[in-house]
């Protein structure tokens, strides 16, 4: 269905859990979780499914599970098979930062999952680890061979750039598309989570990674809602996006909502606005009024650039 601004909110991106086995270092404390959600507060796997049901009913296409990492929730791949099931569901894709995705993939592949996007910060093994608190790049990148061979392509990586840490492998990281098909993404650092203390000292905009690699082309985006402007060195199998939710607004073509792990819908990744879905699931509202409502009521825009405080962190979002 259309928002209140004429646009097609067709995916929905679900937040499976807050936790993760990862403490990336503009995420994630080195301890604990900030804002930990109350593990009995979490919907059940059951109540994601008929809520997700209902979005579909409204029209959404496309899903996305994310997290913290949605791997380290039992019951994903049961999930995710009963989601693809559903008439009218004609995409279903992850993000997720690799570590256990090299078992996951046969079976979330028969399971329905399309294609899968993953977090990857640095192709260092030191400096892998020293970025994500201790994981071991190894598994990612056997990981991410894994995903070519069933075909969850084109696999994406998630950069996130770091002045000073790993704005040396902007080079690198463009390098990985010419022979495989892999789409390599540069996210710009977002004032979130553990990044609100150092976003504005590290932040290094995208329009570094052209400058450094002139020999990029400007492409034609496939999906004009991806948060990604792409481009390709010539000759390349894969692409080169760019995400820049801070220098470069893509929020009139925004076609997304979010669902977090305690059914909390969020129409906007950048506001603190948030309908309590699981409340009406409870007192037994009609949902699909509920969703339609809301999805009236979207955001027409973030207001990041009025340096607004979001309550809630990256891992409970999902991104
Ligand atoms: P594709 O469908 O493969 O293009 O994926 P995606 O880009 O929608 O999903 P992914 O989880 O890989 O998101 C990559 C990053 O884009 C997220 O971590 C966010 O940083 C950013 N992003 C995604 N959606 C939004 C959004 O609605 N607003 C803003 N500001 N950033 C977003
Ligand atoms: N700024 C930009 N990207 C972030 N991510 C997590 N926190 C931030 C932040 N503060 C990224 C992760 C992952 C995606 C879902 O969001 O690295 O790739
Ligand atoms: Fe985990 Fe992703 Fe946060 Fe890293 S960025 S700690 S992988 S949720």
């Amino acid at each position: 269905m259309k928002d209140a601004f004429g646009r097609e909110i067709d995916y929905l991106r679900v937040s499976l859990t807050d936790r993760c086995n990862l403490r990336c270092v503009y995420c994630m404390p080195e301890k604990g979780i900030a804002n930990k959600l109350p593990h009995e507060e979490m919907l059940t796997l059951e109540e994601m499914y008929e809520i997700i049901k209902v979005f579909v009913n409204t029209g959404v296409k496309k899903i996305r599970f994310t997290g913290g990492e949605p791997l380290v929730r039992l019951g994903a791949v049961d999930l995710i098979e009963r989601v693809s099931k559903l008439e009218g569901v004609k995409e279903i894709t992850m993000t997720t930062n690799g570590i256990l995705l090299e078992d996951y993939i046969e079976p979330l592949k028969k399971a329905g999952l399309n294609r899968v996007n993953i977090s990857l910060d640095s192709l260092d093994a030191e400096k892998y680890k020293e970025i994500t608190r201790g994981g071991d790049i190894q598994r990612v990148k056997r990981a991410i061979k894994k995903a070519i061979e069933y075909d969850l392509n084109p696999v994406k990586i998630n950069t996130v750039l770091i002045g000073g840490f790993n704005d040396d492998e902007i080079e690198d990281f463009v390098n990985l598309t010419i022979n495989h098909p892999i789409d390599v993404r540069f996210i710009e650092l977002m004032p979130m989570g553990e990044a609100k203390n150092f976003a504005k000292a590290k932040f290094i905009p995208n329009s570094t990674v052209l400058s450094r690699v002139s020999a990029l082309e400007k492409i034609e985006n496939d999906d004009i809602h991806s948060p990604a402007q792409y481009y390709k060195l010539p000759n390349a199998i894969g692409k080169v996006g760019l995400i820049n939710p801070i220098s470069c607004k893509f929020c009139k073509d925004c076609n997304r909502v979010r669902l977090t792990s305690t059914g909390k819908l969020k129409l906007c990744l950048h506001s603190n606005r948030e309908i309590d879905l699981k409340k009406y699931l409870y007192e037994g509202e009609n949902l699909e009024e509920v969703i339609r409502e809301a999805i009236l009521s979207k955001e027409k825009e973030h207001e990041l650039e009025k340096d607004i405080t979001i309550n809630r962190n990256m891992n409970e979002i999902g991104g």
